[in-house]
């Protein structure tokens, strides 16, 4: 059995321009669903799976992200007073204690391989997962979430399991996409990868299965990663250095069984409000009461 996965990489040196001017002065990952940051959902969701060391991948005024998962004494002191206790626990008890977040600084915005290689003094010769925070990895009524089966799949086969999901053939260029050959891949299953391609043109996409935002990776992507030259829109991929790593080994695409909300479009942003809005308790009756009076 290969060993636990317990390192993940969290880029958020992200401009965050396609939901600006929101994102002008906050970083996009510290938008609120509901009643949380995204990043907090995508922390929650790496800690679920049985991560415990997260490295954010950051610079210079995104601090907020780090304060957020840090103590605020003052406030604390003052919900302890007033005995608000719901709310003191709320915000003292978001991450637990076993879980440690180390930032490390992205200097220059040379694409996601890039980012994801500032993390590798801290990543070291571990295996290691990747979550990309734009997207929300909604697992709701799935018994085992999408993250934790990948990581099960790992640690079972050895193999490195990069979530995958179809979507229309029209929007294939925005997305790595995989080349199963041709296999039939069902939600909640991996298959192979012969091959994959950073935004390919739509007419020379492989399949419609797009890479969105969780991998599983051994530690050797990051060696490759070193050498990785520039790809796709002039960035530093790492979908590149994947599909290096074939040469060498196998990589596996996992069908997710939930689904995704692109936090980093206007768009996705207020789907996931809806929808995580419909499956918190306190705000799910009025919502969707709201939802049916409304003239659609
Ligand atoms: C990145 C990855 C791409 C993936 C996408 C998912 O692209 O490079 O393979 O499909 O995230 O959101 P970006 O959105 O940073 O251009």
């Amino acid at each position: 059995m290969t060993s636990t996965v317990r390192k993940a990489v969290i880029p958020v040196a992200g401009l965050g321009t396609r939901v600006l001017p929101a994102s002008k002065a906050i970083p996009k990952e510290m938008l609120p669903v509901v009643d949380k940051p995204v990043i907090q959902h995508v922390i929650e969701e790496a800690v679920t799976a049985g991560i415990t060391d997260i490295v954010l991948v950051t610079r210079s005024g995104k601090n907020s992200i780090e304060d957020h998962f840090d103590c605020h004494y003052e406030l604390e002191a003052e919900l302890e007073r007033k005995g608000k206790t719901a709310l003191l626990e709320s915000v003292r008890n978001i991450i637990p204690d076993n879980v440690t977040i180390t930032a490390v600084r992205q200097h220059k915005a040379l694409g996601l391989g890039h980012a994801i290689l500032c993390a590798a003094p801290i990543i070291g010769d571990d295996n290691f997962a990747v979550l990309l925070p734009d997207m929300l990895v909604n697992s709701h009524g799935i018994e085992t979430p999408d993250l934790k089966t990948m990581v099960n799949a790992y640690q079972t086969s050895g193999h490195g399991q990069i979530m995958v999901e179809p979507v229309p053939m029209e929007h294939v260029d925005r997305y790595g996409v995989v080349d199963c050959s041709g296999f039939n891949l069902e939600p909640g299953f991996s298959a192979d990868i012969a091959r994959m391609v950073e935004k390919p043109p739509i007419d020379e996409a492989p399949s419609n299965l797009t890479i969105n935002g969780r991998y599983i990776l051994p530690a050797r992507i990051m060696a490759i990663l070193k050498d990785t030259q520039p790809g796709a829109g002039g960035e530093i991929q790492l979908t590149d250095a994947m599909e290096e790593y074939l040469n060498e080994g196998t990589l596996q695409a996992f069908y997710m069984k939930g689904k995704t909300y692109d936090c980093g479009n206007k768009s996705g942003y207020l789907q996931a409000n809806v929808v995580y809005g419909l499956q918190n308790a306190e705000t799910a009756e009025s919502l969707k009461a709201f939802i049916k009076t409304l003239d659609l």
